[in-house]
């Protein structure tokens, strides 16, 4: 008799993941390594990834071509061919658009849109000559709808929507599937951290969300990894809403 490896195994795979060490991607990391992947995690501060079975790091920066293109070498070096790339590093950008200055305007653009075009193209170079490959970039609820204040993240994580689509038909016929996750809000570091500076009210937040409540890193990597696994065969160019409600949610 034999056993048939099921769709939704992670086994064996290797996964690069781009700011794979905090987070929404540190859980992702976890649970692809725990699912007998293995995993590259690029990071400009990758320590809390260290030392993980089944995990090797690559420090550097997604708006730095080289490093993102060492980061690809390393994991092939290390794990062999990559099959999933989660384009995942992100910064939030969280104040009035006539406070917002150029530098803060090219910060943001620079990590949430150049990063991952940078990565997802990397990506593709690499996938496309074997025919095969995953690709899920990290959007936001912020890529589908909009917030005051936010201007920045807004329009970066809408061009990571468009760049889904975009890149998901154009690759298809290699055989690679592109598909965005767009969280609602996500208890971890990036969410602590707007609450800290009193940019983000959570109690409003939660009675907001229909479900009553934050998203937790694992729900999001449930999906992630479902994503980058065959269970989702023909999925592909899609955004995958994990807000619990928040952007079906039309009432006062
Ligand atoms: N937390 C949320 O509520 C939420 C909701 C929707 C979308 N997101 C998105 O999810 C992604 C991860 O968010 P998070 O909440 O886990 O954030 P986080 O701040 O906890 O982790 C982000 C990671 O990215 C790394 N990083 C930042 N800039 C980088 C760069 N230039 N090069 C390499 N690595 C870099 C950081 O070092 C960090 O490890 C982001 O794209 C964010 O926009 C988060």
């Amino acid at each position: 008799m034999t056993l048939e490896r099921p769709l939704s195994s992670l086994e064996g795979r290797c996964a690069l993941i781009t700011g794979g060490a905090s987070g929404i991607g540190l859980e992702i990391t976890r649970m692809f390594a725990s699912r007998g992947a293995r995993v590259i995690v690029l990071d400009q501060n990758p320590e809390a990834a260290r030392n993980m079975e089944n995990v090797a790091v690559a420090s550097g920066s997604v708006t730095e071509p080289s490093d993102v293109k060492q980061a690809f070498d390393v994991a092939e070096e290390t794990f062999g061919p990559v099959d999933v790339v989660f384009a995942n590093a992100g910064v939030s950008q969280n104040c009035p658009t006539l406070d917002l200055d150029f530098e803060g305007w090219r910060r943001v653009m620079g990590v949430n849109l150049d990063g991952v075009f940078l990565t997802a193209q990397e990506a593709g170079r690499r996938m496309i000559p074997r025919g095969q490959g995953h690709i899920i970039l990290t959007s936001s609820i912020y890529g589908v709808v909009a917030a005051p204040e936010r201007l920045g993240y807004v329009v970066s994580k809408s061009g990571v929507s468009a760049m889904t689509k975009a890149l998901a038909v154009e690759w298809a016929q290699y055989g690679i599937r592109v598909n965005a996750i767009a969280p609602g809000y996500v208890r971890t570091p990036f969410v602590d951290d707007l609450q800290a500076r009193g940019r983000l009210d959570i109690a409003a937040l939660e009675k907001r969300t229909p479900i009553g409540r934050l998203i937790e890193t694992r729900e999001v990597a449930e999906v992630a990894a479902f994503l980058a696994s065959d269970a989702s065969g023909p999925i592909t160019g899609q955004i995958i809403g994990i807000d619990g409600g928040w952007t079906a949610y039309g009432y006062v």
